[in-house]
């Protein structure tokens, strides 16, 4: 066993992801994985509250995974696997639920936010913070590297901890989200938040065309000559000083700052793209890595479970 602290983040399969999700989040993964012993897995049934299409689901599973390969996740250092290739979470999850009143979990911003919109929502919706908590608490994780608004979920999953503990006895180690400091919402090409919903994403697999024609879009309001949508996504990639004398340098001419920001994407994201192209190549080792992942985590996760059927009082055959 390592001696290493513990890591767990999951991503959703809903969509393809895109710089904003690269930067706000999944960027914590890779930098971190030396340090920590990671896991990482794609949240299929987190993704089963809003999408229910077999096809579509088993796809962009498998996607997910090529895309955490394609940062650079190297499998002997970050075991990756698909959340239901663990499905003791579901139990854990469960009973969380019994613990949990509605109240609490109604004031989750996620869910009020649901019920702004007057969707018709589902109970998985509303359950979903306590799926999420059993997907960190059965790993007995240290860290949770999440984008900003994902903060109350791993407060949520403390408070789930603290009450299991009181009520079975201490079992679960609170964790502790990591939040990439001083990150700011990254903003799309409308200028808007960046989002799969929007319409304005820059995808981080994005080809040179496709990164040539997002940039081309960017709605240019400027501040004094700064273009302010184009430096934003700039500040992403380049440091303040470099960037800042860039744009005295070109003060007002916008399509040169574009052209700028193009290249610098294009530096960015074609490693990348190349690399996750490889490993779409071989898909028999794609489906190894995810295979073997879920037994690993499998095996982990199955004496955690023992030990909380036995405290809680659901006898436990070998
Ligand atoms: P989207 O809004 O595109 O649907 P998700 O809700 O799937 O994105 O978010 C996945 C992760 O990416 C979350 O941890 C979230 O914090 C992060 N993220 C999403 N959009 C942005 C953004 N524009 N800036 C920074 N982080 C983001
Ligand atoms: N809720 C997270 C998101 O929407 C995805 C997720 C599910 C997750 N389970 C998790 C993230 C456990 C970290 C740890 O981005």
């Amino acid at each position: 066993m390592s001696d290493k602290k513990i890591l767990v983040s999951g991503v959703k399969p809903t969509g393809r992801p895109h710089i904003g999700n690269y930067f706000g989040a999944m960027k914590q993964f890779v930098d971190l994985q030396n340090e920590y012993d990671a896991r990482i897995f794609v949240a299929n049934l987190h993704a089963l509250t809003s999408l229910q299409n077999k096809e579509e689901l088993e796809k962009n599973s498998r996607e997910v995974i090529l895309d955490y390969l394609g940062i650079g996740l190297d499998s002997e250092k970050t075991t990756l696997y698909l959340q239901s290739d663990v499905p003791h979470v579901a139990e854990l999850a469960w009973i969380f639920g019994c613990l949990t009143t509605m109240p609490y979990l109604m004031r989750a911003h996620a869910f009020k936010d649901s019920e702004a919109k007057n969707k018709e929502i589902n109970a998985g919706v509303f359950n979903y913070p306590l799926l999420m908590a059993a997907d960190i608490l059965i790993h007995d994780a240290d860290v949770v590297p999440v984008g900003k608004d994902q903060k109350q979920h791993v407060e949520i999953t403390r408070d789930t901890a603290l009450k299991f503990n009181n009520a079975f006895g201490e079992t679960f180690k609170l964790p502790k989200e990591l939040i990439i400091e001083n990150m700011q919402t990254v903003l799309g090409t409308d200028g808007q938040k960046m989002s799969k919903s929007y319409n304005n994403v820059i995808s981080l697999f994005a080809t040179d065309e496709e990164i040539e024609k997002a940039v081309m879009s960017i709605i240019t309001d400027s501040e004094s000559g700064v273009p302010t949508n184009v430096y934003a996504v700039h500040s992403l990639l380049r440091d303040k000083k470099s960037l800042d004398a860039l744009y005295e340098d070109k003060k007002g001419k916008y399509k040169e700052l574009k052209e700028e920001l193009i290249k610098d994407l294009k530096a960015f994201i074609g490693p990348m793209r190349e690399r996750r192209k490889e490993w779409e190549n071989k898909p028999e080792e794609v489906e190894r890595i995810i295979k073997e992942g879920g037994m690993k985590m499998r095996k982990i996760v199955h004496e955690k479970m023992v030990e909380v059927r036995k405290k809680v009082g659901l006898i436990h055959h070998e």
